[in-house]
């Protein structure tokens, strides 16, 4: 599926995967390494406590403008459901 241009789609396989996560253009973020070792860890985590799980409808972002630019700012909810 291609869900670029999807904003909203969560879609880890995604493919091109541009994104804006850490900075776009002259500036990024200092934290960027930081950050995907605390993601990874949640992850690890994550699938350690609950290894089989699919989303269960769209997530609810809170948005934040950087620039002018909106960019996700946290997860308000993200819909799970166990697949046992
Ligand atoms: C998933 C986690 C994170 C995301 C998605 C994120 C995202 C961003 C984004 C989009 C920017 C703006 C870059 C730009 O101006 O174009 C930024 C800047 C910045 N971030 Fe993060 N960040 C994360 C974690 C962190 C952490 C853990 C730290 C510090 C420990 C951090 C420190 C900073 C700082 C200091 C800036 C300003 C850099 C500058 O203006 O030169 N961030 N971040």
């Amino acid at each position: 599926m291609n869900t670029t241009g999807s904003p909203r789609r969560i879609d880890l396989s995604r493919r091109p995967n541009h994104h804006l996560a850490f900075g776009n253009g002259p500036h990024t973020c200092i934290g960027a390494h930081l950050g995907k070792l605390e993601a990874r860890a949640f992850v690890e985590e994550l699938l350690r406590v609950v290894p089989d799980f699919r989303p269960d409808g769209d997530p609810e972002l809170e948005w934040n403008s950087i620039d002018g630019r909106r960019i996700p700012g946290e997860f308000l909810s993200l819909p799970l459901v166990v697949v046992t």
